[in-house]
């Protein structure tokens, strides 16, 4: 079907090319938005979560709202919990590896020890990769918005070291952050990747936090934390692009780095691909435009890339 080849290795394992879904698309096993959903689709790894030690129902109210050209979510990472997975990851990965894909566990914490707990349970399950979202801006607590763990740098190391020692250094494990609008705050973070072996991939971009829109009756459009929500879709490209040139620069080579924010088009993840990103994720166009989205892009990927480039 495919004429070029596509295959890329990200953290040592093989993909037949570099197109996931990202983290918020898929929850659960059964049912359309679930494991069994993406089976069908052409994404090369099922990227599921972000999972939590404990169940989550997520906010209430309009959590959700796309107005073209931005997403803008404040879910709060509803999911079925630790102990969901605990059951169900292993017939996941069997099913993901049957179909040949590969199976992405991406967890989220609230202290260290519940990323060491979630990382333990999903490599246990037999994950392929697990990635540790560091990055979501949307966690209320009463009324009081969380501090996103991907600008706490001690927090961060502490995860990394934590992580480490419970799984070895030479787990496969990626880290997913949030955009960083200080170029300087960027390359720190690049530096605390560099330390820990256990770091194989930086997956850059999550949500631009506490984005803002109002709906047609004139009030906020989302209902949680008083309308501010992270930032997706369309106008995260070129922010999202512009992190992967910079982490690009500032990481060492052994470490690759995932493309997210904005792809709405092949073109879009061929220029993740030439900013050198290993593979991309993909979620407002998963959740605007269904599983068929990927077939699209996998074309439109396949027919930019069979254009001779000139420079
Ligand atoms: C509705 C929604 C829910 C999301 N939930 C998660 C999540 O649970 N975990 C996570 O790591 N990222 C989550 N994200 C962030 C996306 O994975 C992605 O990093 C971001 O939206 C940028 O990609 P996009 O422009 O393709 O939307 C969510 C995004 C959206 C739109």
């Amino acid at each position: 079907m495919m004429n070029l080849d596509l295959s890329v290795s990200l953290a040592g394992v093989n993909l037949e090319h570099p197109i996931m879904n990202a983290g918020g698309t898929c929850k659960r096993l059964e049912g359309e938005e679930g494991v069994e959903g993406f089976l069908k689709t052409m994404v090369s790894a099922v990227v599921i979560g972000s999972i939590t030690v404990e169940p989550r129902d997520g906010n209430s109210g309009n959590v959700y709202s796309y107005q073209d050209p931005f997403s803008l979510n404040s879910l709060g990472m509803p999911n079925p919990g630790l102990k969901y997975w605990q059951e169900h990851l292993p017939e996941a990965v069997r099913r993901c590896n049957e179909a040949g894909k590969a199976l992405v566990m991406n967890v989220a914490g609230f202290n260290a020890s519940d990323y060491v707990d979630l990382t333990e349970m999903a490599l246990g399950g037999g994950a392929d990769i697990v990635e540790e979202n560091l990055g979501c801006p949307n966690v209320v607590a009463g009324n009081v918005q969380k501090p996103v763990i991907s600008f706490d740098f001690d927090l961060v190391e502490e995860i990394m070291l934590r992580v480490t020692e419970r799984v070895g250094a030479d787990a496969r494990v990626a880290f997913k952050v949030s955009p960083f609008s200080d170029p300087s705050a960027l390359k720190r973070m690049a530096a605390i990747c560099n330390r820990y072996a256990i770091v194989k991939a930086l997956v850059t971009t999550n949500t631009f936090p506490n984005g803002f829109a109002f709906g047609e009756s004139l009030k906020p459009i989302i209902t949680p934390n008083n309308g501010f929500g992270g930032v997706g879709g369309p106008a995260m490209f070129g922010i999202g692009l512009g992190q992967v040139v910079q982490f690009r620069a500032a990481l060492d080579d052994r470490i690759q780095v995932v493309g997210v924010g904005g792809i709405s088009t092949g073109k879009n993840v061929r220029d993740y691909l030439l900013a050198k990103a290993a593979a991309v994720q993909v979620a407002t166009a998963c959740i605007e435009r269904k599983g068929r989205v990927f077939n699209v892009l996998l074309d439109e990927l396949i027919a930019v890339s069979s254009v001779p480039r000139t420079n």
